[in-house]
């Protein structure tokens, strides 16, 4: 496997020659995918509880912003910073490399190998990544969001989806989540080793499986709003 060019992450750097491998980089885009995976199916079964009411809502919100002393939230938030991080460099330079190893693009591209879902991957992140900073403006520090009230998750939830452009926003956004977890989740298997003809199927059912679970839960939210059944 050739080595890319090093550069300011990696030089002077002990783990510098892995993360120089494009396989290293692989390894980082993996093992901060799973963290991000893990997260968005955790953070898509606490807002289920926004079916339960207000009451329970801001509870458990409450209970998250106090774990550990207050610390917890803020350990959360730096491992997940520095997951969304790293995960858009190896993307980054993966893919720059393999534009330099391919300098001149192919006039006429082959897909058969590739599903649509893997050949969006890159677009798909970026629009993941717009919508993290605008889905924090608006739930939880309130500057995109007309109606904010500190504190009051579930309110704040409902008069948010309220608004029909938000809403549209959130599901667009959501089924590139699903696009974008259904090819992740099946990379990141083969890169921990994986893929095998045995396990392929149970690897592309469960690829498949979590991106319809967690992107149809997510959009099942605006949609409730919209339409009454959370209110
Ligand atoms: C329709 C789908 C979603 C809904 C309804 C939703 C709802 C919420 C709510 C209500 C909060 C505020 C919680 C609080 O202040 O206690 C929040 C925070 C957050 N959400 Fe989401 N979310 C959704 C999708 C996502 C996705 C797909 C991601 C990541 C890709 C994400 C990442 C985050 C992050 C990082 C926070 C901030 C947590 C913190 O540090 O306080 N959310 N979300």
């Amino acid at each position: 496997m050739p080595a890319s060019q090093p550069n300011a992450l990696t030089a002077g750097n002990r783990a510098a020659p892995f993360l120089d491998s494009s396989v290293g980089r692989k390894v980082v885009m993996a093992a901060t995918g799973t963290i991000l995976f893990g997260f968005v199916t955790v953070h898509m079964l606490g807002n289920l509880q926004a079916y339960l009411g207000a009451q329970v809502m801001n509870h458990y919100a409450e209970f998250l912003r106090g774990l550990l002393h207050g610390g917890g939230i803020w350990i959360s938030r730096a491992v997940l910073l520095a997951a969304v991080g790293l995960h858009g460099w190896a993307a980054l330079s993966l893919t720059l490399a393999n534009q330099a190893a391919r300098p001149v693009s192919y006039r006429a591209q082959t897909y058969q190998a590739s599903t649509w879902a893997s050949r969006s991957m890159r677009w798909t992140g970026v629009t993941l990544g717009v919508f993290i900073v605008y889905h924090l403006l608006h739930l939880t520090t309130g500057q995109a969001h007309p109606h904010f009230i500190p504190g009051d998750v579930y309110r704040n939830f409902v008069t948010g989806f309220q608004v029909p452009a938000a809403s549209v926003f959130y599901i667009v956004a959501q089924l590139c989540l699903g696009f974008h977890l259904w090819h992740g989740v099946w990379s990141l298997t083969q890169t921990f080793g994986l893929a095998h003809p045995r396990y392929d199927p149970l690897r592309r059912f469960f690829a498949y499986g979590i991106a319809v679970l967690v992107a149809g839960v997510n959009i099942s939210f605006p949609i409730a709003v919209l339409t009454g059944i959370i209110h």
